[in-house]
């Protein structure tokens, strides 16, 4: 472990690389996702090839976070002590398993249902398509600002704020997203609104 720990360190910058690319795949995937699912959406339906082109953004997606998890070891492990210390870096923490959490829900609850969010069937019997819309927009609000507070907590500086501040930011943040995320739900029910991209 020691000899892996030197050489963690000595490639800092490299592991760091890896640590950025990671993030370029993954926030880069889910963001491109959310882009491509409302212009799928425009039609009111997602068809089987859209959903196979959305299925290979959200491989992107977990080749990204794998990396980034890997990497990640790979600059805490040198720097263990110190970084359980971290504010930020326990707060970080915790965002990448909301992330995880979160991407998991969005594959094997909303994934599979995709082809069914019909933005006009409510007569479903048995069957509420209105609510996995509404869950699959709140759902992907958590992942845009969970990806974006991991960001943020990343290049902060350690401690600048307490790890209560910003939790309390944190949870601020989800919830306008998540809020946003069902007046824009409500906004793609009526007929007509256009989303600017
Ligand atoms: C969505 C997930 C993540 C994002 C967006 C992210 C982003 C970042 C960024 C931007 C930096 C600053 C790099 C620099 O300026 O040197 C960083 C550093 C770091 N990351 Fe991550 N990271 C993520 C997940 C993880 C995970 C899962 C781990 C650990 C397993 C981790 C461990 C570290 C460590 C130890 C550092 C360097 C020390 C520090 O500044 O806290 N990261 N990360």
């Amino acid at each position: 472990v020691d000899a892996l720990t030197i050489f963690l360190a000595e490639n800092h910058r490299l592991v760091t690389g890896l640590h950025m690319f990671g993030f370029v795949l993954g926030f880069g995937g889910a963001l491109i996702s959310d882009i491509y699912f409302i212009r799928f959406i425009k039609d009111f339906k997602i068809s089987d090839e859209e959903l196979q082109i959305l299925k290979g953004f959200s491989q992107i997606v977990w080749l990204g976070v794998a990396i980034i998890i890997l990497s990640g070891l790979g600059l805490f492990l040198p720097d263990a002590e110190s970084l359980l210390g971290s504010s930020k870096f326990l707060l970080k923490m915790l965002v990448v398993l909301v992330i995880v959490i979160n991407g998991t829900f969005l594959n094997f609850l909303i994934t599979p249902k995709l082809t069914s969010i019909n933005f006009f069937d409510e007569a479903g019997k048995g069957y509420h398509p209105r609510s996995i819309r509404r869950l699959a927009f709140a759902l992907g609000a958590v992942s845009s600002v969970s990806w974006f507070s991991a960001f943020t907590l990343g290049v902060l500086r350690r401690s600048q704020f307490s790890l209560e501040q910003m939790l309390v930011l944190y949870v601020l943040a989800l919830s306008f997203g998540v809020i946003g995320s069902q007046i824009a739900e409500y906004l793609v029910s009526k007929k007509g609104f256009k989303f600017p991209f």
